[in-house]
């Protein structure tokens, strides 16, 4: 199956192009002007969209050296996500599969981060435990068979990849700000200020990130010099607080699911310490974990092609004429 697959749910314009499981292209255009305004602007995030999500497919298709009438199917992220945004993506995609009568297949975008990690070579086996990170998520799930999942527990305020931004905004970072603090987090000390490592014996499978906001909010109010000239040492202290409470969370997860694949996804999976403390615990040997190439950690394209490709070999394609998605995760 040769699937052109379409991402918008956000601030990255992406297409790629997956065949047979394999990613022959994958175009991500991240929209960097929402920097000025702290966070994404949905109205200016949709326009930049249409303006350049025909330009990035040529490219994805043209990248992939296969033609237009190679297509058999075009995938799309239809949600969850940003309402305009969503929306230029999916009427994009149902006009180019109207244009060469090709079915259309829609994606959950928060299920399709998980799949960023079904590359060649090594494969998670079902059923695993997943932790999913992302900028709007945080959710712990167990995946069986058949696309079919429990969701053991989520945030309850803040997403993972909110708290990075939210503080990194306190600390004059500027948008997005997980990759700002993970950078500067390299030379600072991570037991250098003792931040709550929230929820971390609550016994359930549940986040909350809203709580080490306010700690970091007060910690700055009463130590603003010392936060400034210890920036990496902050840095790498909030860093370590949130990292712990994942891994925790995550392992107490695999132990109640007895699964020993454990698949980390969505944008926070790309950050250095996350990706070092997973590493750490597959070096026990009771566990194999799986983290996406950083390139695939945060939106884009080619993961909705691979879970459309898995899709496509047991579930019906839809007619372009329809989509009607059917969600299969919660949310
Ligand atoms: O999955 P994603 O690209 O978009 C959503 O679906 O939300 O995730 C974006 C989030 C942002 O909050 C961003 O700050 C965070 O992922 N992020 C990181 C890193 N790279 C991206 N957080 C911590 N460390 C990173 N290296
Ligand atoms: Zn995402």
């Amino acid at each position: 199956m040769t699937i052109l697959s379409i991402e918008s749910s956000c601030d990255e314009t992406s297409a790629a192009v997956i065949r047979d499981g394999k990613i022959l292209s994958n175009i991500i255009s991240s929209q960097w002007m929402h920097q000025q305004f702290g966070g994404v602007v949905p109205e200016l995030s949709a326009r930049a969209h249409l303006r350049w999500i025909t330009e990035i497919t040529d490219a994805a298709i043209q990248q992939s050296n296969l033609k237009k009438s190679d297509l058999e199917a075009v995938a799309v992220t239809y949600g969850p996500g940003l309402m305009g945004p969503l929306l230029v993506g999916v009427n994009f995609a149902k006009s180019f599969a109207f244009s060469l009568n090709l079915p259309v297949i829609p994606v959950n975008h928060i299920e399709s981060h998980l799949y960023a990690n079904f590359l060649d070579g090594k494969q998670p086996e079902l059923p695993f435990t997943g932790l999913i990170v992302s900028g709007g998520h945080t959710l712990l799930v167990r995946v069986d068979p058949s696309f079919s999942y429990q969701i053991l527990g989520q945030t309850r305020d803040d997403a993972a990849g909110e708290a990075f931004d939210k503080i990194a905004k306190m600390l004059g970072l500027g948008y997005p700000g997980g990759p700002k603090i993970d950078q500067l987090a390299k030379s600072g000390h991570l037991t250098a200020f003792e931040f709550p490592r929230p929820m971390i014996h609550s016994g359930d499978y549940d986040f909350s990130f809203s709580g080490l906001k306010t700690a970091v909010k007060i910690f700055l109010k009463e130590n603003r010099e010392l936060a400034s000239a210890r920036l990496p040492d902050v840095c790498a202290s909030v860093q370590a607080a949130i990292v712990d409470v994942l891994v925790a969370k995550t392992l107490q997860a695999a132990r109640k699911n007895q699964t020993q694949d454990i698949v980390i996804a969505g944008g926070v999976s790309a950050n250095s310490a996350l990706r070092k403390a997973f590493c750490e615990l597959e070096k026990t040997g009771k566990y194999r974990v799986f983290l996406p190439p950083p390139v695939l950690s945060t939106d884009n394209a080619a993961m909705v092609g691979l879970l459309a490709n898995l899709k496509s070999k047991v579930l019906p394609l839809l007619p372009h004429t329809e989509l009607s998605p059917v969600p299969n995760l919660a949310i």
